[in-house]
């Protein structure tokens, strides 16, 4: 039998190695793929208590024409817009900041959602949006288990300087804040916010800061929103789930927003 050439058998060993790293990698995306897949298409039902809008606030009661005229909102469409709420959500959201004195947003973006927060709040009002600056990227501090598609999508959404409002009548309530928000200090609003929606980075140690820095802000009967609750946003998902254990939240009917509302103290 000839002599097995050493070359061969390093050819050999490199190629089986090379197959295996290739069959991990492909593995692995598979394996997520349908992770994926499975929590898109699941029909089982969300541990946060799904809620018809009428259980979301009065002005949701039903007539047998349709929604209470106290419903009725200024309202600009989703199309188009980068990274925006469906016009259910925004009519939804503008709604609950009817009349309110004060809102605070995590993650501005475009800034749509800022100015129809400033078109259907108090003649008076003042709302805080806070986002971070696309020459700021590197003030980031993601936490070791963040989920790593929104590490990117968060850093990627970070595009915007000037915003939907400039130049609007609504700009004059809006009190833009350019920081990362596990930076950002929150004190100053402490106890003061009517209003709240959470809807910057969707990795899990930002969801949780942002959540714990709204509580702080919040008022005695104010309401905190989030966004993106649904399986393909793993963090904010998980984490809402298990906040629901210990405080009473709501899933509001064909959106994926989630609601707090913190009951006065008597
Ligand atoms: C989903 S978009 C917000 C959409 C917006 N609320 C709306 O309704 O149009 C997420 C926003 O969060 C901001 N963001 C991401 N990571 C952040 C961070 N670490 N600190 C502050 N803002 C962040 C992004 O710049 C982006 O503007």
């Amino acid at each position: 039998m000839p002599d097995w050439p050493a070359w061969l058998t390093v050819l050999l060993l490199a190629t089986n190695l090379l197959s295996l790293v290739a069959l991990f990698f492909v593995t692995r995306r598979m394996l997520k793929l349908r992770r994926q897949k499975k929590r898109a298409f699941t029909f089982s039902e969300y541990p946060v208590r799904k809620v018809k809008l009428e259980e979301v606030a009065p002005c949701f009661e039903m007539t047998r024409y349709g929604p209470s005229p106290d419903s009725e909102v200024r309202f600009i469409g989703g199309e188009g817009v980068v990274a925006s709420l469906s016009d259910r959500e925004s009519w939804v959201m503008a709604a609950l900041s009817k009349n309110v004195k004060r809102v605070f947003e995590f993650g501005t973006c475009s800034g749509k959602t800022a100015h129809v927060f400033a078109q259907n709040a108090a003649p008076d009002s003042e709302i805080f949006t806070l986002t971070l600056h696309p020459d700021d990227l590197a003030a980031t501090e993601f936490g070791l288990g963040d989920d790593k598609e929104h590490r990117d999508i968060a850093v990627a959404e970070s595009s915007f300087e000037t915003f939907y409002y400039n130049g609007q009548a609504s700009e004059k309530h809006i009190r833009q804040i350019f920081s990362d928000s596990k930076s950002y200090d929150e004190e100053s609003l402490r106890g003061s916010v009517d209003l709240i929606f959470v809807d910057g980075a969707h990795t899990r140690s930002y969801v949780e800061s942002d959540t714990r820095k709204a509580l702080n802000m919040l008022t005695d009967d104010g309401v905190i929103l989030w966004h993106d609750y649904k399986p393909d946003a793993p963090d904010v998902f998980a984490f809402l789930n298990e906040l629901s254990k210990t405080l009473p939240l709501m899933h509001i009917a064909d959106t994926d927003l989630v609601m707090y509302r913190r009951v006065k103290e008597s």
